[in-house]
């Protein structure tokens, strides 16, 4: 067994394997673990050639594979599987080792395992990781949080790997103390949510009221990537606009189940900018376009079943009626429609309440756009009729977003006409596997 691995990887999955690959391919050694020691043989099969690699199978001849001080990189699922590895690791390491967690993380979370770690003089490194598989491999922007003393040990290395800006420079910078790597990640995401979903509507729009066939919006937004809008997500859009689904012939975009789903960053973004007062609206409006549920009585509704408290909606709003600040004598008629449906999804779905807002909804537009117009900020007008239009419209762009999901992070999606979980090789021929 060599001693000699600059920097160790655990947790082989594809953003694990791929940053392995990308130290190996930098000049470094890299030891290998994985909780399945096949996917570890897998990669020295597959990519041996690439580089040195140092395949262990126990956390033992891990650990013991690692020159000193010890770099740890941590590539597992965030959350418990995290605290599960440095469970496992930390009583076999020595102080002034540090262990890195490359996933998204809470911040939290990272405070927490960052100060615990201390103690033991394990330095404790939370690093947001971005650009997806295909930027773990070939260059990610890195934003390590942390002790200058453990920057000071992987910021050259960290350097090397990273993506490079035009000008040359590397990106990756020491971020801050415990975890202010993840925070710095994880308003990174709560961005990425905004732009994918301006891009959503904007796509929508260019459908819906301009009329335009997937393939032409791909023009769009391929115009758009030549001038100031150059951007990824543009770029990918029109990639993803512009795919053909090869089963049926069809735009990719339509066979995706119009449903985006998410792993949280974009929801604690928004949940810590409520703690910290800032008004990331736009965040807020991306985050709550993936679930299309929320809103009051709805948001009640999802509670109620989350925490299995079987609430009755229809008695919330008979007590509502005199003392509280939102008193009203229409909740008179909300007790009545959760009387008359008491799993009623939304008050929407009740037909008095339905048509009596498409009775307003013109009115309704018309306040928004004159407001718009006159440069009139009206946030809750306008978010709460892109609900109501949210709510009624037939498809939204959220395909569109699960489409950009799996081309940057392989997070796959599902399709309208046959069950199952899929993913398409974008980088590749653009076939589809089951994932
Ligand atoms: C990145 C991405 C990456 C991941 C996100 C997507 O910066 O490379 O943000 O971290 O793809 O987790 O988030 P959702 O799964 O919540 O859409």
């Amino acid at each position: 067994m060599t001693t000699t691995a600059q920097i160790g990887v655990t947790g082989l999955a594809v953003m694990g394997r791929n940053l392995a690959r990308n130290f190996a391919r930098n000049g470094y050694t890299v030891a290998l673990h994985n909780r399945t020691a096949a996917r570890t043989r897998e990669l020295v099969d597959r990519f041996g050639d690439e580089g040195d690699f140092v395949p262990t199978e126990t956390a033992k001849e891990f650990v013991a594979a690692l020159e000193r001080p010890r770099r740890l990189v941590v590539m597992v699922k965030a959350g418990d599987p995290t605290d599960a590895v440095i469970k496992e690791f930390a009583p076999l390491l020595e102080p002034g080792d540090m262990i890195i967690d490359g996933g998204n993380a809470h911040f939290a979370d990272t405070r927490r395992r960052e100060k615990q770690l201390r103690e033991q003089g394990i330095h404790f490194v939370g690093a947001g990781i971005s650009g997806g598989e295909e930027g773990a491999l070939n260059g990610p922007s890195i934003m390590p949080g942390g002790s200058e003393e453990s920057y000071a040990s992987l910021g050259p290395m960290l350097a090397r790997i990273s993506a490079k800006a035009k000008d040359g420079a590397p990106c990756v910078t020491h971020i801050g103390p415990d975890g202010a790597g993840h925070f710095v990640k994880m308003t990174h995401n709560g961005i990425e949510y905004a732009d994918m979903q301006l891009i959503g509507e904007a796509y929508q729009l260019l459908r819906d009221v301009a009329g335009y066939s997937a393939a032409q919006i791909a023009d769009v937004f391929r115009t758009w990537n030549t001038g100031r809008l150059d951007s990824y997500l543009i770029e990918i859009t029109a990639d993803v606009l512009s795919h053909v689904d090869e089963a049926t012939g069809k735009p990719f975009v339509d066979v995706v189940l119009d449903q985006a789903e998410q792993k949280g960053t974009g929801r604690w973004t928004v949940q810590i900018a409520l703690d910290l007062g800032v008004p990331v609206s736009g965040i807020a409006e991306a985050v709550f376009a993936r679930s299309v549920s929320t809103q009051g009585f709805h948001e009640m509704a999802a509670g109620s079943a989350e925490y299995d408290w079987h609430l009755d909606l229809g008695k919330v709003a008979a007590i509502w009626r005199g003392g509280c600040i939102i008193r009203a004598a229409f909740l008179d008629r909300i007790t009545r429609a959760y009387e008359a449906q008491p799993q009623l999804p939304s008050l929407l779905a009740d037909k008095t309440f339905a048509e009596e807002i498409a009775a307003a909804q013109d009115d309704w537009r018309d306040v928004i756009a004159t407001a718009a117009k006159q440069g009139v900020p009206t946030p809750a007008f306008a978010a709460t009729l892109a609900y109501y239009d949210s709510l009624r419209a037939e498809r939204l762009p959220a395909a569109l977003t699960q489409g950009q999901r799996d081309y940057f992070g392989a997070h796959a999606y599902r399709r309208t006409d046959r069950d199952g979980v899929f993913h398409t090789l974008w980088g590749g021929d653009k076939t589809e596997v089951d994932s």
